[in-house]
């Protein structure tokens, strides 16, 4: 039995972190938990009896809503007062950041038996599917009163709100209509009379490996954007920037692969400048770390990645395929250095586009243990809606469209989402977690010990996917003494670095966490620098003009923070320096003497009064 007693929040863990730093902006996005829902498949809050019944269908098109939830290609009448009516339920688990499947308007028709209930069939960018809002409200994005509301709750909650964007294409051929598209309204295009070059006009893609196939071709017969078209790239640059002003806090975009990384640099780097320090992350479909296209994409377009090697990886771990176990898992973080920020890839388990982890893995208390493993490991966790409450259908394997059921039940006693709200909390607290290196401790196909450190932050999570057992664990890289796990309560003893006897009951995780004291200072600089593959004995410093980086004197330099062997984290208390110019370089040391300093002219930041910055570079040489 595996033993998930919550224990809420913990309140000791939370005293440690500056409160202007929880719920606020300035926080990591690191420290975020996604929670990514479907919203016709969530919950339905309107507010009037005819429509909630059926009887009201608020598209113009009638036909297409089943609430009898019968029909799985239909739509089955969620909404978004249905969203705001569970902000609560989310907030209470520990959720901080909403993905919303798209919210824009879509073409209002069926093809094959299937509605765009999803919505990657797009119809007007600058407009939201009336299906979604309250009856009477507008759906032009300024006036949308029910997305103003939604915004201001998530807001209020402490909530993000991350919309689903797709730049690659509009709608597939129904009944002779494709890809017609209107801004806000007016028609911009027409693929069947495209006059305006709109779209690429190329058949469906035959060769998966062709870079000029999966730019240009067609995916599932969708109308597949021109890119080269610079009325394309200001009407959907325009539509995303108009989002962002009513309130968007960062954005998943879809099917990144099939656009080139030129248009996803421009695209990115002008959206940012729009909206600074918005996270975005892509969707390159079943990536890998060892596909040097799509790393290229999480390296070089100005946008993370979900990471689908991760996803696979966790899954085969307890799905049974080869090379056994957790080596599958180990097998993948191995790849991390290729990712120049591998800490900020999403990371999951499943989602929309694939069987429910319980419908590959018939096991709760293996769901469990990979929840606890997706909190645990690098990267920003997103579940997919319902996983708190094992929600599955496994008609078909539970692929698509049975992977998107009705989200029904809403128990917070639910021992997953009692789970995810502990580890939630503890993934904000504890920056080991979100920011911090990964250490293997022991591990064979059943059993996986590994920890967390950042600063004199640590974890040290243990799992048993098999029976009850009791192992030896020589290296935790924790201090010394006893640690009260964060799920069971059970404690252990920590000596001499090692855990003698440490008692594993079937299907276990033990999960223990040390705070250390959080760096102070008016300004608290976050310093991230990737790209500079750390040889062994290698040890990186930032120099520089301001006192706290001892006025350019390596001997004073400031040391870094080891995350894995492209990436490295300081993060500096700025008091007398506060205000001012600062000029830095980055530098290696190994055996305390100077190795490599950049070469390059200084990097310059002008710091403010207060506040927590974070500055995320790549490492800099002249060859
Ligand atoms: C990927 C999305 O996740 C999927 O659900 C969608 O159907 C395709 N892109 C096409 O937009």
């Amino acid at each position: 039995m595996a033993k998930y007693e919550s224990t809420g929040n913990n309140s000791n863990e939370t005293a440690k972190m500056p409160a202007k730093w929880l719920n606020s902006n300035q926080i990591d996005f690191r420290q975020e938990v996604i929670y990514f829902l479907i919203v016709d498949r969530f919950h339905d809050g309107s507010a009037d009896e005819e429509e909630r019944k059926g009887i009201w269908d608020r598209g113009k098109k009638t036909g297409l809503l089943d609430k009898t939830w019968m029909d799985w290609g239909k739509y089955w009448g969620g909404n978004i007062a249905g969203v705001i009516e569970k902000i609560d339920y989310l907030k209470s688990m520990g959720v901080s950041a909403l993905w919303l499947s798209p919210l824009f308007e879509q073409v209002d028709d069926m093809q094959f038996d299937r509605a765009p209930m999803h919505g990657y069939w797009t119809k007007d960018f600058k407009r939201i599917n009336p299906r979604f809002v309250d009856i009477e409200d507008s759906c032009s994005l300024d006036q949308c009163q029910t997305l103003k509301k939604l915004v201001e709750k998530l807001h209020e909650a402490g909530i993000k709100l991350v919309l689903d964007i797709v730049c690659n294409h509009s709608s597939p051929d129904i009944n002779g209509s494709k890809g017609v598209v209107y801004s806000d309204g007016n028609l911009l295009a027409d693929y069947n009379n495209d006059e305006q070059n709109f779209y690429h006009h190329y058949p469906e893609i035959t060769d998966w490996e062709d870079e000029f196939q999966l730019i240009h071709h067609e995916m599932c017969g969708l109308a597949t954007f021109n890119e080269n078209n610079i009325n394309y790239r200001n009407y959907i640059k325009n539509a995303v920037k108009h989002w962002l002003d009513i309130g968007v806090d960062a954005l998943r975009v879809d099917t990144i692969k099939h656009m080139p990384l030129t248009f996803w640099q421009e695209f990115c780097s002008d959206i940012c400048a729009h909206k600074p320090d918005l996270f975005i992350f892509g969707e390159y479909g079943f990536s890998k770390p060892w596909d040097q296209r799509a790393v290229n994409y999480a390296n070089h377009s100005g946008m993370s990645i979900l990471d689908f090697g991760l996803c696979d990886g966790i899954r085969f771990a307890f799905s049974g395929a080869e090379p056994g176990g957790f080596y599958q898992i180990k097998r993948v973080l191995s790849y991390d250095k290729e990712y120049k920020r591998a800490s900020q890839l999403v990371t999951f388990i499943d989602n929309h586009d694939m069987p429910r982890f319980l419908s590959i893995v018939s096991n709760e208390e293996h769901l469990r243990l990979a929840i606890s493993i997706l909190m645990t490991l690098r990267g920003v966790p997103c579940l997919f809606y319902g996983t708190e409450q094992s929600l599955h259908c496994d008609i078909n394997g539970g692929a698509d469209p049975y992977n998107r059921p009705m989200m029904e039940s809403w128990n917070s006693s639910h021992p997953n989402y009692m789970l995810i709200q502990v580890l939630a909390n503890l993934r904000k607290v504890n920056p080991a977690l979100s920011m911090g290196s990964f250490e293997e401790r022991f591990i064979t196909k059943d059993i996986y010990v590994y920890s967390r450190h950042y600063r004199n932050n640590h974890v040290l999570v243990c799992i048993n996917k098999s029976k009850s057992t009791s192992i030896d664990v020589q290296n935790t890289g924790l201090p010394d003494g006893e640690l009260k796990c964060s799920l069971s309560h059970k404690t252990i003893s920590i000596s001499n670095n090692g855990i003698q006897g440490l008692q594993l009951d079937e299907n276990e995780a033990h999960i223990f966490s040390i705070l250390g004291e959080p760096v102070s200072g008016k300004v608290v600089g976050v310093f991230e620098l990737n790209g500079y593959e750390t040889k062994p004995g290698e040890t990186l410093f930032i120099t520089g003009s301001a006192e706290e980086l001892g006025n350019w004197d390596a001997t004073k330099a400031f040391g870094m923070e080891y995350v894995n062997d492209n990436t490295w984290i300081a993060e500096v208390g700025f008091d007398v320096s506060a205000e001012q110019q600062i000029r830095y370089k980055f530098m290696v040391m190994m055996n305390g003497s100077v190795k490599t300093v950049e070469n390059i002219l200084p990097r310059v930041v002008q710091l403010p009064n207060s506040d927590r910055i974070n500055i995320d570079t790549i490492w800099n040489q002249i060859s």
